[in-house]
């Protein structure tokens, strides 16, 4: 558990650059943090199923912070303001820049492009963006679709990311909202990808791709196909069951996800929650 989850300066070494090596493993790699679905409102005490979404964001944003001092990057997988309020957006641009770490930014179905364009800057990104981390290639897709909460890549997405895909011999994550294979929770499942099966054929014709990293389903997942990893992951404020029919609340604690990339292609990935964390969803929501 953090020690404390009041705003302050988080003390993290500067991003690297070059092929620094690490933990004198011979070996340069980088690490990335991804955080997800934050649910953010305009008001800092703003609620979520009864957690205070700004509260565990800051406290899960130190948490990963402080355990990952040598973190090169964070990811933020959508769903970032559950309001769509403009004061959400700079609460969230205050508390990544104070991180002093490069932040990259996705849409989920909750959120307002227009307003990340306008107050995130260059770090909202998509429809189809690529950034170096390394030697890797690190793939934003919006994989959002206007007034849905399922998502959808669609024909000119899919070709953008085929091209991005072939353009470089590197090995690459994708980062996206929505899941693009059935978690096995009816409920959730409904909300997929619509066209997730066009996304996991070209990512199996695609060896270069090494994982799809969603958020949206508030919980842990990993489902290896061939040769990567479907990657879902906790979000920072409410979680929900897995393998449920219907909408259900897991009182799990909220975490985030590290992930290690190896010069080689080599990726490793863990969970982190933080277990002493106070607030929980209320355990009778029916929805949100
Ligand atoms: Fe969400």
């Amino acid at each position: 558990m953090p020690a404390s989850i009041g705003l302050r300066t988080f003390e993290v070494a500067p991003s690297t650059t070059g092929e620094e090596l690490r933990s004198g493993q011979g070996e340069p790699r980088r690490t990335l943090l991804q955080l997800t679905d934050p649910h953010l409102f305009a008001k800092a005490d703003g609620q979520l199923l009864g957690v205070t979404t700004r509260r565990s964001f800051e406290a899960v944003l130190e948490h990963a912070c402080t355990h990952s001092p040598h973190a090169d990057t964070l990811v933020l997988t959508g769903d970032l303001v559950h309001d769509e309020s403009r004061e959400g957006y700079r609460s969230l641009r205050r508390l990544l820049d104070r991180t002093g770490l490069p932040y990259y930014c996705i849409p989920g179905n909750h959120d307002s492009r227009p307003l990340m364009e306008d107050l995130l800057g260059p770090a909202a990104l998509g429809p189809v963006a690529v950034h170096r981390l390394g030697n890797w290639n690190l793939v934003f897709l919006d994989s959002t679709e206007p007034g849905q909460d399922g998502g959808r890549i669609g024909g000119a997405r899919l070709a953008a990311l085929r091209e991005a895909l072939a353009a470089s011999p590197s090995p690459a994550v994708i980062f996206l909202h929505q899941h693009p294979i059935p978690v096995q929770s009816d409920w959730m499942d409904r909300l997929s990808v619509a066209d997730g099966d066009e996304l996991i054929a070209l990512c199996n014709r695609s060896p270069r791709v090494k994982a799809l990293v969603c958020g949206h389903i508030h919980q842990e997942f990993e489902q290896r196909i061939d040769g990567y990893s479907v990657l879902g992951t906790p979000s920072t404020c409410v979680q929900f069951a897995p393998r449920r029919s219907e909408f259900a609340i897991d009182t799990r604690a909220p975490g985030y996800r590290e992930l290690t990339l190896h010069q080689n292609g080599a990726l490793e990935t863990h969970v982190v929650r933080l277990d002493g964390y106070p607030e929980r969803a209320l355990r009778t929501a029916r929805g949100y």
